[in-house]
């Protein structure tokens, strides 16, 4: 499947809407409180003592605001920031260029940080603990390192799997926050106050609604937002309401938990082809042709969180909830309705 509307992967077209909507300070910044209060309080303790932020890791699903809180982050601090990728930083040389390149205080922004090539990663841990890097100079007998101090700066590293960090790299943060999935009070308020930007009229209940089934993730609520604003506009006038959201997300095939397919598909596999489990992850990825590590980053998460799955040693195993809310009998291996067709 190519573009998945629960994807909370950030999708180039979204990029532009998102950017717009992408709160710039900690005091707009809405949910993750125990984040924000920890920040505020790193932050302030820094810029008193007139010195740069330790290190900072931030990790959980996709789509939760890692990069929104990084440039927060830089912002609070009165810094530039400077973004790039695990993937792309292919050779030492890449970071070196980066790095040599930093103003004193400023902020470098690692994306998918799990992904860096090993001796990218053995270069940056001299970056963030002492400062310095070393570069080797001419090639064979004749090459020597050549030690090159660096401005002081934050490195903001961001992943969606903290368990695929080396230790090493991990234990060179100084700062580390879970983020976790929001609640559908705090994305019932970041879907008003994207419709405020965006310009779309929309009732407290119509908000609500649109939040409820977003997986407890801003950019699919926002995602969501303008999709249903499109249905509205061309199918009915004015307000976006709890019933024009309800006709809307249905169309969309977006279910009242805010599953899609995909999720559907993964439980349904599981209970039918593994009799509800437990099932390896690889047996899972293949059975549905997904591959194992967009199962784990991307499904699983909220499947898990809302209870519908559970990991356990020997598999992955489904709920008797999500039998109910797909309409099994429980233990059944086919649907009720389809029983008897
Ligand atoms: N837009 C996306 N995520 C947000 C958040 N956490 N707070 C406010 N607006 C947002």
């Amino acid at each position: 499947m190519d573009s998945r509307l629960l994807d909370a992967t950030a999708e180039l077209d979204d990029t532009q809407a998102e950017l717009s909507l992408r709160p710039k300070f900690l005091r707009e910044y809405i949910g993750q409180a125990k984040i924000k209060a920890n920040l505020e309080i790193s932050i302030m303790a820094a810029r008193k003592r007139g010195e740069v932020l330790d290190h900072v890791l931030l990790f959980g699903p996709p789509g939760l605001g890692k990069t929104t809180l990084a440039n927060i982050i830089a912002n609070e601090m009165d810094a530039r920031i400077r973004t790039t990728s695990g993937p792309a930083l292919e050779r030492p040389g890449d970071l070196v260029a980066i790095v040599t390149n930093l103003e004193e205080g400023e902020a470098l922004f690692i994306d998918e940080i799990h992904r860096l090539p090993a001796q990218v990663e053995e270069v940056l841990y001299s970056a963030m603990e002492d400062f310095h890097v070393d570069i080797v100079i001419g090639q064979g007998p004749a090459a020597r390192t050549m030690k090159v101090e660096l401005p002081r700066f934050t490195l903001v590293g961001a992943t969606t799997r903290a368990g695929l960090l080396t230790a090493p790299l991990r234990a060179r943060f100084g700062i580390v926050h879970r983020l976790d999935f929001y609640d559908v009070e705090a994305l019932t308020i970041i879907v008003r106050r994207s419709a405020e930007i965006l310009n779309i009229p929309i009732n407290p209940d119509g908000a609500t609604e649109i939040a409820r089934r977003s997986r407890g993730t801003p950019r699919i609520a926002n995602r969501l937002l303008r999709r249903v604003r499109d249905y509205a506009e061309v199918k009915h006038e004015g307000t976006v309401d709890v019933s024009i959201a309800r006709e809307a997300l249905q169309m969309l095939e977006v279910d009242d938990y805010g599953l899609d397919e995909i999720d559907r598909k993964i439980l349904t596999t599981i209970i039918e082809r593994f009799h509800g489990g437990p099932v390896g992850v690889n047996a899972l990825a293949s059975s549905i042709a997904e591959d194992r590590g967009t199962i784990e980053d991307l499904y699983e998460p909220y499947l898990i969180q809302i209870g519908f799955l559970q990991r356990t040693p020997r598999g992955r195993v489904v709920s008797s909830i999500a039998y109910e809310h797909l309409g099994y009998k429980p233990g059944a291996t086919r649907r009720q309705s389809d029983l008897f067709s």
